[in-house]
């Protein structure tokens, strides 16, 4: 790793000499004349150490220190300082530099000082690598299910993480699109840097702009001063646009030009700022019917879907409820601090077989309740068969009702004819089968034209 010095002083002097003895030992220099400049430069530069005067005109060594922006690995500050102001050296160090040294400054010190810097730098930064895989193994670990479909998003998870492609996530409401999306990016390179999560439907289209990419002050009617937009604040990070389908049209072609540039300028600014993000997008809707319908562009659709993700609906894999369960039990007795420690089979069957419109949301919610009502134990069908809304009707005739509904008259019929069918046309048995009187049984079939052998 080539380690990045920034010198920073007014004086050229001072800095070629610094700039010639670092150069000489390999380290790779850049140099600022005041410390305006450097904060400008520390945008797209990332040194491992920074050497700075502490008297400059303009912006002094102090508040160059405080102004620093935030880095998840920070570079080590050593502070330069003239004979006989060795306090505001004391205070530069009370400040977070890392050291400091005194005019005239001499050769072996300053490499030894940068050295240890470097080192410094070099140790912290091994730690983020090692503290970010720990946390990304747990991250991923967090997504609970043994079902097939689950274990193969999580295998495109960890194939796709890692590189900087869009991902597009599509799934029901509370199937676990948000988890998914952080899961990529505390399992990416950028796990250091912000995630930040937008939901395009719940911002005003005329504050869109102005909320991903900031304004300057004076941009418009009340921009008082210039406000960095979400785009900027998430530099370096992952940016998840949640219901990306709601996203207004003209939005849409400002994105995608964002996409192409990789830049941005602020409302009312002149200056372009390059950006370096990663975009995820969740939807519910079909979005290739939006493109068919005009509502959204097809040329960005194509951008964000570069890895499409579908997440199944709950009711679609069953055979992670158990789990599922377990782990919001262990969460919800260590919040709550309760003790269940099983759910009773009757329970867990009930729990199964319920359809789930809500997904997963709508479990952890169940159960949520159901512990925090329980007295510790066991949890039982008493505890929470009375929190699945419409259970029986739905579970006992094993019936799904559509995503669009469903036509009550022709699932009649249907069941009308099963009923004959199995019983082989005799009216009476198939009445019995339906829980109908004979008279109600015979009443429908005619009102479908349907026939039986009348047998009383
Ligand atoms: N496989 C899973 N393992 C563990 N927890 C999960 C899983 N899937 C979802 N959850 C939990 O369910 C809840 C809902 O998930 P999430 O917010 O990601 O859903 P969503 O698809 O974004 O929903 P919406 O469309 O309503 O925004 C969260 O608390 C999440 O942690
Ligand atoms: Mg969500």
């Amino acid at each position: 790793m080539s380690i990045k010095i920034l010198v920073v002083d007014d004086e050229p002097l001072q800095r070629e000499i610094l700039k010639t003895i670092l150069s000489g030992e390999g380290y790779e220099t850049e140099t600022a004349e005041s410390a305006e400049v450097a904060l400008a430069m520390l945008k797209k530069l990332d040194p491992e150490v920074i050497l700075t005067d502490l008297q400059m005109t303009g912006m002094g060594g102090l508040e160059f220190l405080q102004s620093l922006p935030e880095k998840s690995v920070p570079p080590a500050v050593i502070v330069i300082t003239a004979h006989g102001t060795i306090s505001s050296a004391v205070e530069a160090v009370r400040l977070g530099a890392a050291d400091y040294l005194t005019k005239p400054v001499d050769k072996e010190k300053i490499l030894f000082a940068v050295q240890k810097a470097s080192e410094r730098s070099r140790i912290l930064k091994e730690n983020l690598r090692l503290r970010t895989e720990l946390f990304s193994r747990f991250k991923i670990d967090g997504i609970v299910g043994v079902s097939p479909r689950i274990r193969q998003i999580v295998d495109i998870l960890r194939r796709v993480a890692d590189s900087s492609s869009t991902i597009m996530i599509r799934g029901e409401s509370g199937t676990g699109k948000e988890l998914i999306a952080r899961a990529v990016h505390y399992n990416s390179p950028r796990c250091g840097r912000p995630f930040t999560a937008l939901n395009c439907a719940a911002i005003p289209e005329n504050l869109f702009e102005s909320e991903l990419f900031g304004y300057e002050a004076g941009a418009f009617t009340g921009a008082t001063g210039r406000r960095e937009g979400l785009i900027e604040a998430t530099q370096g990070g992952t940016l998840f646009l949640d219901e990306v389908g709601d996203m207004p049209l003209t939005m849409q072609s400002k994105l995608l030009r964002v996409l192409q540039d990789r830049e941005i300028r602020r409302i009312g600014g002149k200056e372009t700022i390059r950006v370096d993000l990663r975009i995820l997008s969740a939807t519910n809707k079909n979005l290739e019917e939006e493109v068919e319908k005009g509502t959204f562009r097809e040329d960005l659709y194509y951008r964000l879907n570069v890895v499409f993700i579908e997440m199944p609906p709950l009711r679609e894999r069953c055979e992670d409820i158990p789990d599922l369960v377990a782990a919001f039990v262990r969460k919800y007795n260590q919040e709550f601090g309760r003790r269940v420690n099983d759910v009773s089979r009757e329970a867990l069957k009930a729990l199964v077989e319920y359809r789930w419109p809500g997904n997963v949301r709508q479990l952890e919610a169940v159960i949520e309740r159901s512990v925090l009502l329980s007295d510790g134990g066991t949890l039982t069908l008493d505890d929470i068969g009375g929190l699945l809304v419409g259970r029986k009707t739905i579970n006992s005739l094993g019936i799904d009702l559509p995503e669009e509904g469903l036509n009550f008259e022709e699932l009649e019929k249907d069941l009308l004819q099963k009923a004959l069918q199995r019983t082989g046309g005799v009216a009476s048995k198939a009445a019995k089968l339906l829980k109908m009187s004979y008279k109600t049984f015979l009443y429908r079939i005619e009102k479908f034209g349907l026939k039986a052998e009348k047998d009383e």
